[in-house]
């Protein structure tokens, strides 16, 4: 599907945005190895997290979905089977990472596959330290084999930040024999909702700056709200900011500070961003409203421990830096050469389509002040968090904007355009 984009001087109004995506898939994960049934209130019914759904259906778990309510029938920690035919993950790196951590210490073996883009994307930083654990996997990248075989635990020193990794190993360790520690590369580097969701299913984990350490529990099945997704959420706050003369509310959308570095660098550029009826929800998360406001906005250098906390925000972070009043550099930011597309060559050739002056680098890019941007014909890659992001720059172009390839926006935000639209 192509869509055609006309874009617009003023935005406003009130939104809220769907279920938060990685946390849809932990309550899908967690809830089918746990004792008893878990209800998901606010579940992502998108493309990734159906994903999850099937795969978890072929290992034998019953799960009812309709609409943004879910319910997951657990099967307790060993009750899993054996699939007849090999797991499919669609798009969804987060399935694929989590279940191969799952999967590790069954008593049973499994393949694992994807699309073409699942299929270049690293695995060998889950196969290490699994491997480490005593799993017994081959293939470097999908299709991976899994030999379910006894797992022991570890600790291990993660060399990047990444959240799949840590909920893959503590996923493991939920079937090894004795303690196992991960150690994040500084306290708090990538989202926890991993570690929030297993506590609040009853698996005391002991958590101590970078130390995630756990020694035995098991998890019940619980009652899950799942927060609007801050990641869906980041474009309608960029949109609000160059575009929302009377402020634009994105309602009920889950402020785990591991998550939303993305406000507190908008707020460091000088943009007008307020979070009012702060709350926890069931299932250990805060959420709260965010309110934004067209600003005038100053370039900044992000780099360092902001990145991971912002790393699915940066192709839409890029749009909102074209509208500084200067060069604004992003650096630190390696991995998003192996998200769902090459992000950093991606966005650069997108937006230079679009008439701005942004140079990739190996680990960012330098982003030149440019507005207005002009309409043009571009493409998502298939990727949907490039699409969403083109979308916005779009709307704030001169000249209306086609982008191709624009339904893979289903992966996360089914009604993306719909909102867009709305406001
Ligand atoms: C996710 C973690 C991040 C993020 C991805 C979802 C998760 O990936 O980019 O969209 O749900 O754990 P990494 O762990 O590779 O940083």
């Amino acid at each position: 599907m192509d869509i055609k984009i006309i874009p617009k001087n003023n935005i406003g109004g009130k939104i809220t945005v769907p279920g938060d995506k990685s946390i849809s898939h932990r309550a899908l994960i967690l809830g089918a190895i746990a004792e008893g049934v878990t209800e998901i209130d606010g579940f992502l019914a998108a493309e990734d997290c159906l994903a999850t759904i099937n795969c978890l259906r072929k290992l034998g778990v019953k799960i009812e979905h309709s609409g943004d309510a879910a319910r997951v029938f657990g099967v307790g920690l060993h009750g899993l089977q054996k699939p007849t035919d090999a797991l499919y993950v669609g798009n969804s790196g987060t399935t694929l990472r989590l279940l191969t951590g799952l999967l590790a210490g069954q008593s049973f073996d499994t393949m694992l596959d994807g699309d073409a883009s699942i299929r270049r994307r690293p695995m060998d930083r889950v196969i290490t330290p699994l491997t480490q654990m005593g799993a017994n996997i081959s293939g470097s990248k999908a299709p991976i084999s899994i030999k379910g075989t006894k797992l022991r635990g570890t600790h291990y020193k993660m060399p990047i930040a990444s959240a799949q990794v840590k909920s893959a190993i503590l996923l493991a360790a939920l079937y090894a024999q004795g303690e196992t520690i991960v150690e994040e590369p500084t306290p708090g580097a990538t989202r926890n909702h991993t570690e929030n969701m297993m506590k609040h299913m009853g698996i005391d984990l002991d958590i101590s700056g970078k130390i995630i350490k756990y020694n035995g529990g098991i998890l019940t099945g619980h009652k899950i709200c799942v927060p609007g997704d801050f990641s869906s959420a980041a474009f309608f706050v960029v949109a609000g900011v160059l575009l929302a003369k009377d402020g634009l509310t994105i309602e009920n959308v889950g402020i785990n500070p591991t998550r939303i570095g993305l406000l507190d660098a908008l707020r460091q550029m000088g943009a007008k961003i307020s979070v009012s009826n702060r709350k926890k929800t069931l299932g250990n998360e805060e959420v709260g409203d965010i309110f934004v406001k067209k600003s005038a906005l100053r370039p900044i250098v992000l780099s360092g421990d902001i990145v991971p906390r912002m790393i699915d925000e940066i192709p839409i972070f890029a749009v909102a830096a074209l509208f500084a009043s200067g060069t604004t550099e992003i650096r630190d930011a390696a991995e998003l050469t192996v998200k769902e597309s090459n992000r950093i060559a991606v966005m650069a050739t997108e937006l230079t389509k679009m008439g701005a002056k942004v140079q990739p680098q190996t680990d960012g890019m330098i982003i030149y002040e440019n507005h207005p941007l002009t309409g043009a014909e571009i493409d998502s890659h298939e990727d949907h968090r490039v699409a969403m992001s083109l979308a916005i720059a779009a709307t704030v172009a001169h000249n209306s904007t086609r982008i191709k390839n624009a339904n893979c926006t289903n992966i996360s935000f089914p009604n993306f355009f719909q909102i867009l639209g709305n406001i």
